[in-house]
């Protein structure tokens, strides 16, 4: 939303622990302190505003589906994810988000709990990331869902482990 995405990065440390919780639409009802700073952004800027404000244009749209179809069915994902700060700068994270349920079973909210990036995940993440981003120039979500399903393939996973194989990278510092 008018801002320009430059090459700046914010550090996340090795000790933040950057959380939100989300809504049933994915607005942000909390946020701690840090997940304020790294975005830039100040409560009364980010508070019932959609996620999204802080998505990075390079992020491919199959790795939202994707967190969106597992969240829906009640699932946990582990994922890394590029934002974007009010600066223009951004700064990788590990997410891991949770669907958090009442004690009568019933929908709370979302909760992402995220990290810094290991630094060996880097390397494989953001040339996937392109190729996945570049698929749906070319042919939509149906073609990055294909890239994603083959990359997968290649680490004896599918789309089920999705999650197990980016924990696995998470921990291959
Ligand atoms: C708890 C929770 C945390 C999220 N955190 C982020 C995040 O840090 N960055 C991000 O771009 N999207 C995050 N999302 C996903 C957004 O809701 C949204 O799907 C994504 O930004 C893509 O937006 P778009 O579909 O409007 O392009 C999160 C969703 C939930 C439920």
């Amino acid at each position: 939303m008018g801002v320009t995405p430059t090459d700046v990065e914010h550090e996340v440390t090795r000790v933040d622990i950057v959380v939100s919780k989300g809504d049933e639409e994915g607005n942000i009802i909390y946020a701690n302190p840090i997940f304020f700073k790294l975005a830039g952004y100040t409560q009364g800027e980010l508070l019932d505003k959609p996620h999204s404000m802080i998505r990075h244009p390079e992020m491919p749209k199959i790795i939202f589906k994707y967190l969106w179809d597992r969240l829906k069915s009640g699932e946990d994902v582990m994922t890394f994810v590029k934002n974007l700060s009010k600066d223009g700068g951004f700064y990788w994270v590990f997410a891991h988000v949770r669907v958090a349920t009442n004690p009568d079973g019933t929908f709370r909210n979302y909760v992402s709990t995220r990290r810094a990036m290991a630094s060996g995940a880097r390397g494989v993440i953001e040339p996937l990331y392109k190729k996945l981003s570049e698929a749906e120039q070319n042919g939509g979500m149906e073609a990055s869902q294909k890239v994603l399903e083959a990359f997968l393939a290649e680490n004896g996973a599918s789309l089920a482990t999705f999650s197990d194989v980016m924990q696995t990278l998470q921990k291959s510092e």
